[in-house]
């Protein structure tokens, strides 16, 4: 009997797939990664597992991988300010190469035959999944049942797990599509397929409405230590700690909103909005902190790299020798991105308010205007003339 792995959610739809696998003659596996969406706040996670079970699945791993989340994946994309399309930043898609990455180590152990998921065959998160699991193991086959399944509707799921007693909560019927992870809150579909109305306040999960918020602002002071945060207003935290503790903070100042309308790599354009505080927060430091450390050649050129980053990682190619030769360079700009950044939260806003850094390469000496400047002003005339040498003609 042919094995797989599937990446199980505890939803509908890989449910029913751990049956539909299972009739096709598979022994079904289920890895369930937690990525920080909330598992076991809902539902218990003794729930999701006898559901998978219940569906048919021989085995169920759960497996907490927030601390590997944010050290591995979510640091050298903070690190390297990876934003995609000026507004996403990359929450989803950094989750997708960890889970392939475990899918593979599973069926590995497991001596699977394949792997499977639950993406439809419309979005990113399917091409994240495959190309990766793809590169760590050519070998293993990969499923896809969602993609080519004679299922058309959710009402068909419905019954087809009602007929073989799958567990299912079918009450709760969502208006939105979710996903979530300790990063950020990706909300796609229903209203929000209208690109002419604004989103209703109910599709956002953790942010507060920016309008109803304080009308004072809140200033918080992020540490960093070699472009790892390691500290809010002086007390330390474990980064898994730090970005749960900024996404309250963030959140009830209405922080890290935003609405896209972005490209798929499939070639859709679709309306997304997302919600990640302590990414935005984080993000804002970080960029303000290397804008003090950085000296301006590696700076300009790593905005150039920031872009490249961000498209490697939408379009799923964490594991690809470019990302991971990018990794390096990224990694030693860090080096002097040490220091202190001050931020104002305010109605939606985050915006630094106050620097400092032991390799701060601002020297008010030379850039004040004051009577202690030591720029030497006499030296402006000549650098001019050979500037701008080449253009006379
Ligand atoms: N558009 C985002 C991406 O491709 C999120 C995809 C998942 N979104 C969702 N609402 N289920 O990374």
């Amino acid at each position: 009997m042919k094995k797989v792995v599937l990446a199980y959610s505890g939803g509908l739809d890989t449910s029913c797939i751990v049956r539909w696998l299972k009739d096709k003659g598979y022994e079904v596996i289920c890895f369930m990664a937690d990525l920080g969406q909330g598992l076991g706040q809902g539902e218990d996670l003794e729930a999701i597992e006898a559901r998978a079970l219940a569906a048919g699945a021989t085995k169920v791993y759960i497996k907490d991988l927030q601390d590997e989340f944010v050290e591995d994946f979510v640091t050298p994309a903070l690190q390297a300010n990876a934003i995609y399309e000026g507004k996403y930043l990359l929450a989803t898609a950094l989750g997708r190469p960890l889970i392939a990455k475990y899918l593979v180590e599973i069926a590995h152990k497991e001596k699977a035959d394949a792997v499977a998921h639950g993406c439809t065959g419309k979005g990113n998160d399917q091409v994240r999944i495959e190309v990766a699991a793809g590169i760590l193991d050519p070998k293993l086959d990969i499923l896809a049942p969602v993609r080519t399944w004679e299922f058309k509707s959710r009402e068909e799921e419905i019954e087809y797990a009602k007929a073989r007693n799958i567990p299912i909560d079918v009450t709760k019927k969502k208006p939105y599509s979710i996903d979530r992870n300790i990063w950020g809150i990706s909300i796609e579909a229903g209203v929000l397929e209208d690109l002419s109305q604004e989103p209703p306040e109910d599709a956002y999960m953790i942010t507060k409405n920016p309008i109803t918020q304080a009308s004072y602002p809140k200033y918080i002071e992020v540490y960093f230590e070699k472009g790892v945060p390691k500290k809010i207003d002086g007390k330390s935290y474990k980064l898994k700690k730090l970005i749960t503790y900024l996404n309250e903070v963030g959140g009830c100042y209405g922080v890290g909103r935003s609405d896209m309308v972005e490209n798929r790599l499939v070639g859709i354009k679709s309306r997304e909005i997302y919600e990640a505080p302590a990414a935005t927060i984080l993000y804002t430091a970080h960029k303000e902190l290397e804008a003090l450390v950085l000296d301006r050649e590696s700076s300009h050129f790593k905005d150039i790299i920031s872009l490249k980053y961000a498209e490697l990682v939408y379009n799923g190619l964490w594991f690809s020798p470019l990302k991971q030769a990018i990794d390096g360079f990224v990694k030693s700009t860090q080096k002097h991105v040490t220091g202190s950044i001050r931020l104002k939260l305010f109605k939606g806003s985050c915006v630094a308010v106050g620097r400092k850094s032991p390799h701060s390469l601002y020297k008010k000496e030379l850039s004040t205007y004051g009577k202690e400047d030591k720029f030497d002003q006499s030296l402006a005339e000549g650098f001019i003339k050979i500037w701008g040498m080449p253009y006379k003609r």
